[in-house]
């Protein structure tokens, strides 16, 4: 556990840097270059301590994987000689190496037994290893199946029709990564769009996958080839710095270099309604991924209705938005966000639990909460409680504050920003 005292001294940010590369990304450039045949090549890859447990899973299956910081070379003989691996997977923190694994490992001809940290082991897997079973897989697991450790026996699966009955990318994936191994064509029907990258990504790598509107189809058996992947930065760990600028007086900041897929980009959506000076430059594709650069400048913000559609776009963004919230004049209400519950902590409480404890006027409801701003936040004992979210929006929190804040375990932060607080010292200045 390490602890950290945050006592900034109320500096503005200003300058520009390039944040890591895009965590839901990186984990899926490693799946899939271990599933294709060939020579897989990944930059800008996120080293942050969740993608290398996708690494170090697909390593324990026999792929060669060689990583030089954020230089990932992969070179597989493709799915039909993965290897049973001989020790049990350890997931470690995270939620999207757990479920689109589990989607694989359905589909091979082994044994594996998957497990995590105390957060990961929390939540809930029976959403992902229900259609799973469906489809044919044995899984097993902890609390009648629901909870890592889980054993997973694979093999033969049938496709199936699926409507999953919660707002998840990672769930959509891990069917779609069973579908791809299954007999013939599986179908994952969303009520609301989440993230699209392994449906973009799978299309780069040769499968045979059609999206329409909310709905996706694979064919199953089609083999993968390799393609190399150039990483965007990650738009979720650019947010802290989006909204320090923006609720930081006298602070420009710009981003370079930033995915702007649209099922992510909900924090520029959420910063313009609420009245911040934020405009994207440069924008251009690189391996079917929109980026470009993001400038924003401090400015009076105003409160915001944030619900519906909106939702999944911002799904990770939502405690830096809450504090983003509190520097705004009036009620900012968050609504449709129940999956923030499942998180690596339950979001909505330790969001509210924090700001509270900082001096925020902020009240948890079923599904999101009320920010009533604009609020002098004060210095105080907060705790990541191990989410590397919550550790990153209490240390924006205290460049709004003369006083200090004491963070207990901001070692997590290294879970998807490694280098957070090196970026963060780069833009400080007096
Ligand atoms: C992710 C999907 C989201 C998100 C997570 C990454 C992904 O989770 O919160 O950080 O890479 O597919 P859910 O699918 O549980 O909403």
């Amino acid at each position: 556990m390490s602890h950290q005292i945050l006592s900034f001294g109320q500096p503005q940010l200003k300058g520009t840097i390039s944040v890591p590369g895009d965590k839901s990304i990186s984990h899926r450039a490693v799946m899939f270059g271990s599933l294709a045949k060939g020579k897989t090549t990944i930059t800008n890859f996120l080293a942050g301590e969740d993608c290398l447990s996708t690494i170090a899973a697909f390593q324990a299956m026999g792929v060669a994987i060689e990583r030089e910081e954020d230089r990932v070379v992969i070179e597989s003989n493709g799915v039909e000689e993965l290897v049973e691996p001989i020790e049990p997977i350890n997931l470690g923190n995270s939620g999207t190496t757990a479920r689109l694994l589990l989607g694989i490992l359905a589909g091979l001809p082994y044994h594996f037994t998957l497990y995590g940290d105390g957060s990961l082991s929390k939540r809930p897997m029976d959403r992902i290893a229900n259609p799973l079973r469906e489809m044919g897989a044995v899984i097993d697991g902890r609390d009648n199946g629901r909870l890592l450790p889980m054993s997973v026996r694979g093999g033969k699966l049938k496709s199936i029709d699926f409507k999953p009955p919660v707002k998840s990318a990672q769930i959509k994936s891990g069917v779609l990564l069973a579908g791809l191994l299954a007999e013939g064509e599986t179908t994952v029907q969303e009520k609301t769009k989440t993230r699209d990258h392994t449906e973009n990504m799978l299309k780069a790598f040769g499968a045979d996958i059609k999206v329409d509107g909310t709905t996706v189809r694979i064919k199953g058996k089609t083999p993968l080839h390799s393609c190399d992947i150039e990483v965007p930065g990650d738009i979720s760990s650019a947010a802290f710095f989006l909204v320090a600028a923006a609720i930081i007086p006298g602070s420009e900041v710009m981003i370079e270099n930033v995915g702007l897929n649209p099922t992510r980009t909900g924090i520029i959506d959420v910063l313009q309604m609420m009245g911040a000076a934020i405009e994207v430059t440069e924008t251009k594709v690189i391996g079917g991924e929109l980026i470009g650069n993001i400038r924003v400048t401090a400015s009076e913000l105003r409160p915001a209705t944030i619900e519906g559609e909106i939702i999944p776009r911002i799904i990770d963004e939502i405690p830096i938005i809450a504090l983003l919230a509190t520097q705004a004049e009036g009620e900012t209400v968050i609504k449709d966000a129940e999956e923030l519950r499942f998180k690596e902590t339950d979001r909505i409480e330790s969001v509210v639990t924090t700001l509270t404890k900082l001096g925020a006027r902020i009240t948890g409801t079923e599904d999101g909460m009320i920010v009533h701003g604009k609020t002098a936040l004060h210095g105080g004992v907060t705790d990541s409680f191990g989410d590397h979210r919550i550790g990153m929006m209490i240390a924006i929190a205290s460049l709004l504050i003369d006083e200090k804040i004491e963070l207990h375990d901001a070692a997590c932060i290294a879970v998807s920003y490694p280098n957070f607080f090196e970026h963060l010292h780069t833009l400080i200045t007096r």
